[in-house]
């Protein structure tokens, strides 16, 4: 029989032991909390916002055709970390993918505890019934909620955890941000001897303008030379920088050499003039991810300036693209900058006020040895408004050519109020084919970026109607899920990948981004960042800085200057990397390069860190191999059969194997 305390003495107790009796006060009463009532704005997601008691859309939660009241409507890839504290005792409710996207989306529900999986869905597409889920979370501190999008990308991956309760004792439980990390710079400064970097291979059409700075690190002052340069090309010793034409087709390796006051060093180069242009991946910048619809010429310049006062360009950086918003924009009449006539009177497109020079703006960049692109759209409009190339493609492309453009993005946007309501295939190809006619009259080389998002499978026909690269995927953000969820969803579209024509999985987001006026530091984290920069370049993408150049910190600087990580992105042999392993949360993804060896990336996607394991068998590689950590540019020993390591949470270790001498 339990003794009963008298009340007074309970008083008593609580005012001398203070916090510990009111504790097991609590301890007597079990709550049942919401999980929509908690903090949900800390969720991490990648589209969307987090919604209480709605899906991501703001539509009231259903999933499988059975309504729920409350619960947490959000978007994979997700991440929601609730701290129990011990306080937790059980954690009931119903998942599954809200109907609002019909039978589109798939994605996976976890649940770890302590870093322990306690749960896991299964792959639930939509349409599916919703899925019951009740687990023990008794003595848990740390629960994390996960919604990952598989491995066939975010998209209409509308995530619903559906009359979720967390029943437990105490407070309420808090929601809190994942672990911070410390920013650490893997990789050691180049030498101050010189080393000349940048892609091997660079394509070119007979007769038309031929730039190529060539990029090479060390101590300044340093002069170049080059021998077997081709009749028709100059080099200017002082700055690098190669000009001319070459009048015929023809493939031509040339020395290229450095010297400094440590020394001098020389560098095959193989120029191929011909059909064939944009042999490796386009490295640059675009205006968008930072600036959005606040591009001005001034900050374009700057842009360029930054990309040779950084050193960058020492690393092959060459494209300054303007995006959006150089054009008029008709229905921003509120804003003088954008206003103004949009044609002139022979039909020929006139930028908006802050581009008032185009042609001096390009000069200046070219210039500096530097190469620039701009925007545009096949519809009437452009994705923000401006005017689009529609009945004008002919002039718009001739334009471009006047002014000096070496690159066009060009976007699906309105378009779609021109074509066919359920566009075909050749519907979706014809806006494409007509610009790329267009260009090739021009008499300089425009490489053509195919920007709809990936529709029609464009990966499979982008390089037949000419397209240099073609974006795979919508719009990327600054976030984990919507990076992840892109990049890892590039394996379907990798085979189509090649010398001249790149899968795009959009732009950078390192840096300061932030698409309109105000900026903020990315917010991907540290590893995520060396993921993002890693996968991309494995991946053969066009490398596109989406941040504020004239604000890169060290970190950032670190991310997009690692040479041997670049070398990967910039290989002649233009083979984007494949998953060739996966293991719940663990991928390795891996790509041949042109001299034999092969780069692989371990990558953990997981909340907890993992051992990641590369095995020889799905590398097709056997015997012993050298492995090098790229971001740390260092050998890690030789290895046979496997080589394993833990990669932290987010995080990778991407490696070159060359087979051991
Ligand atoms: C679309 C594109 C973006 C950007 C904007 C500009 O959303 O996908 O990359 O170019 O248009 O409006």
């Amino acid at each position: 029989m339990q003794r009963r305390v008298p009340i007074a003495l309970c008083l008593i107790a609580a005012a001398l032991l203070g916090g510990i009796t009111v504790n097991a006060r609590e301890a007597a009463t079990t709550q049942k909390v919401w999980l929509s009532d908690l903090d949900i704005s800390k969720t991490q997601q990648g589209w969307g916002e987090p919604h209480r008691n709605s899906s991501v859309d703001g539509h009231p939660l259903r999933i499988g055709g059975r309504a729920f009241e409350h619960g947490l409507g959000t978007h994979a890839d997700s991440a929601l970390y609730v701290q129990l504290d011990g306080r937790g005792r059980k954690f009931t409710g119903w998942v599954g993918v809200d109907d609002e996207v019909g039978r589109k989306g798939s994605v996976e529900f976890r649940i770890l505890a302590d870093g322990k999986e306690i749960y896991q869905s299964g792959l639930l597409k939509g349409g599916d019934s919703a899925k019951p889920f009740d687990v023990d979370v008794s003595a848990v501190k740390m629960l994390i909620l996960l919604v990952n999008s598989g491995l066939d990308g975010i998209n209409f991956d509308h995530a619903d955890w559906a009359d979720a309760m967390i029943e437990g004792v105490g407070s309420k439980p808090d929601t809190v941000h994942a672990p911070k990390e410390e920013a650490v710079i893997l990789t050691p400064k180049p030498s101050p001897q010189p080393q000349i970097k940048g892609a091997k291979v660079f394509g070119v059409r007979p007769g038309h303008p031929f730039l190529y700075m060539i990029p090479a690190t060390g101590d300044r002052p340093m002069t170049f030379s080059a021998v077997g340069l081709p009749a028709g090309l100059r080099l200017d010793s002082e700055t690098g920088i190669i000009t001319g034409s070459l009048p015929d087709k023809g493939e031509y390796v040339v020395t290229l050499q450095a010297g400094n006051a440590l020394g001098m060093v020389q560098r095959k180069f193989r120029i191929v003039c011909g059909p064939r242009i944009g042999l490796t991946p386009a490295l640059g910048w675009n205006s968008w991810n930072c600036f959005a619809g606040a591009v001005t010429a001034e900050k374009v310049k700057a842009a360029a300036e930054a990309m040779i006062s950084s050193g960058l360009a020492q690393h092959g950086w060459t494209y300054i693209n303007i995006d959006d918003f150089w054009e008029v924009n008709p229905g921003a009449t509120n804003d003088p900058t954008l206003q103004g006539p949009q044609r002139d009177d022979q039909g020929r497109i006139l930028p908006n006020p802050r581009f008032a020079d185009m042609k001096g703006l390009v000069d200046y960049v070219h210039a500096l040895g530097l190469k620039i692109g701009l925007y545009s759209s096949p519809g009437p409009l452009t994705c923000g408004g401006c005017v689009g190339s529609y009945q004008h493609e002919q002039q718009d492309a001739e334009r471009y050519g006047e002014w000096g453009f070496d690159y066009l993005k060009y976007d699906w946007c309105s378009y779609g109020q021109v074509a066919p309501r359920n566009p075909k295939l050749d519907d979706l190809k014809k806006p494409y084919l007509v610009m790329r006619a267009a260009l090739d009259k021009a008499p300089r080389d425009i490489l053509l970026s195919l920007c709809q998002y990936g529709m029609g499978n464009v990966w499979e026909w982008g390089a037949e109607v000419g397209g240099n690269s073609w974006r795979t995927t919508g719009d990327i953000t600054d976030s984990w899920g919507s990076m992840s969820g892109i990049g890892f969803a590039q394996d379907t579209p990798a085979p189509y990948a090649g010398p001249g024509h790149f899968n795009d999985p959009d732009m950078l987001v390192v840096g300061k981004v932030g698409w309109g006026p105000s900026l903020h530091n990315t917010h991907l984290t540290p590893n995520e960042q060396y993921t993002h920069i890693s996968l991309w370049c494995l991946l053969c993408s066009p490398l596109l800085i989406g941040c504020d150049m004239t604000q890169l910190d060290a970190f950032a600087l670190n991310l997009l200057t690692n040479d041997e990580v670049l070398e990967v992105n910039q290989d002649p042999l233009g083979r984007q990397a494949r998953r060739i392993a996966q293991e719940g949360s663990s991928e390795v993804w891996a790509k041949p390069m042109e001299d034999g060896s092969v780069a692989a990336g371990l990558f953990n996607r997981d909340e907890i860190p993992r051992t990641v394991t590369a095995k020889w068998s799905d590398l097709k590689l056997s015997g012993k191999m050298r492995v090098r950590d790229l971001w740390r540019q260092k050998d890690l020993g030789t290895f046979d059969g496997r080589f394993e390591t833990e990669i932290p949470r987010h995080g990778v270790v991407l490696i070159r194997l060359f087979p051991a001498e």
